[in-house]
């Protein structure tokens, strides 16, 4: 932000937020809602008619049998995440974690007091986290295991079968399966399948999704939990005193949403595709560059051991420095993911124009090539 305000034409592949605006309805109903008085505060689970538009949406999609009062609604997805883990983890409990993951969870369960054990997800299996892996984590002491599918940052999604068991390794060993689904629509290859369609999601799976990605309202704070319902009723304690409500206005807004469904969507998931196939053959094309294909999400991952060494640069922290003071173009440092897949990587996010994405690119390869 600096650089441009002194007029520098940056390139940002760095923010995860997508650059489309809501559909335009939704933001009519959050003015009509406004208007019509829900600017108080509201129930610290959500308000009423949100849960259960979120319980018939992911009943339809899925064909499921969620209840209202097996669903909360959070201040966005970090909420979520943050207490469920206060929630549900005791200083000492180990929390199995992907390499690379949102660094979220790693900060989170370091303030409760938790171990994090990191299960490697490997480029040779497209990242898609290894079950043998995980199951040669798992101790006494597991407590939770947190998964994110389609992975920020590798855009790696899990295959029906390794889904249902994990959940049903959970289920033996009573651990949590955190999974966080907030990329869910953003899928490139093939259809998601949620942890929330496996046989004992009621006893071990602790859901969460939010509104910021699909529907581009990042801003909005809106993100929910899909669990068992004592648990749930339980989370309204630290709602409560952390934030009281979700933002009421917003919720009446995104309940009509859902219920509108997501045709519109479409379009933007083929745009969306358009720009993976494109970053991922423009990167492709810079020499020493090596990157697996992400199968959903919004994010690339690309390995830049051969341009450091070449290039004589320190790590990826100083490559990531580099491209933007001598190129104007952002990007973040793979270790930020947060532990050591990330040695040498970069992390772009294509929620960004074609043009900007060929721009980008261009400049990069020009810096390796000088
Ligand atoms: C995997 C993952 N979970 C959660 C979030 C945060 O979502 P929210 O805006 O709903 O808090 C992000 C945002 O980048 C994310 O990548």
């Amino acid at each position: 932000m600096e650089l441009r305000r002194k007029g520098v034409d940056v390139v940002s592949f760095g923010i995860g937020q997508p650059d489309f605006q809501p559909p335009p309805n939704v933001i009519a109903y959050a003015k009509e809602a406004m208007d019509a008085g829900y600017n108080g505060y509201g129930p610290s689970l959500g308000m009423p008619e949100l849960r259960e538009c979120i319980a018939d949406f992911l009943n339809e999609k899925y064909g499921l049998d969620v209840k209202p009062d097996e669903v909360a609604v959070t201040a966005g997805a970090k909420a979520a995440v943050f207490i469920g883990m206060l929630a549900l983890l005791e200083p000492g409990d180990e929390v199995i974690l992907p390499d690379p993951s949102y660094p979220l969870y790693e900060s989170v369960a370091n303030f409760v007091g938790a171990k994090t054990r990191f299960v490697r997800l490997h480029s040779g299996n497209n990242y898609k986290i290894r079950f043998e892996d995980v199951e040669k984590l798992v101790s006494s002491k597991t407590r939770m295991i947190v998964i994110n599918y389609p992975e920020n940052p590798v855009g790696s999604t899990m295959d029906r079968k390794d889904v249902e068991a994990l959940v049903e390794l959970a289920y033996e060993k009573r651990f949590v399966v955190l999974s966080d689904e907030i990329y869910d629509h953003f899928v490139y290859e093939g259809s998601h399948y949620s942890t929330l369609q496996t046989d004992h999601w009621r006893e071990v799976v602790y859901y969460v999704n939010g509104f910021s990605k699909t529907f581009g309202m990042t801003g909005w704070r809106l993100g929910y939990v899909v669990s068992n319902r004592e648990l749930i009723s339980k989370l309204s304690v630290i709602a409560n005193n952390m934030y009281s409500c979700p933002v009421t206005f917003a919720q009446i807004a995104a309940a009509k949403a859902l219920r509108d469904g997501l045709e519109w969507f479409k379009p933007i998931l083929d745009q969306y595709r358009r720009r993976r196939d494109l970053i991922y053959s423009r990167l492709l094309s810079i020499r020493g560059v090596k990157v697996i294909k992400p199968e959903g999400a919004f994010y690339i991952f690309p390995d830049f051991s051969e341009v450091i060494r070449a290039k004589g640069v320190k790590n990826e922290r100083e490559l990531a420095d580099r491209l933007l003071e001598e190129k104007g173009v952002v990007v973040l440092p793979g270790t930020a993911f947060p532990k050591e897949a990330g040695v040498n990587h970069l992390r772009f996010s294509f929620a960004v124009r074609e043009e900007d994405i060929e721009k980008g690119i261009e400049r990069i390869k020009a810096w390796v090539a000088e």
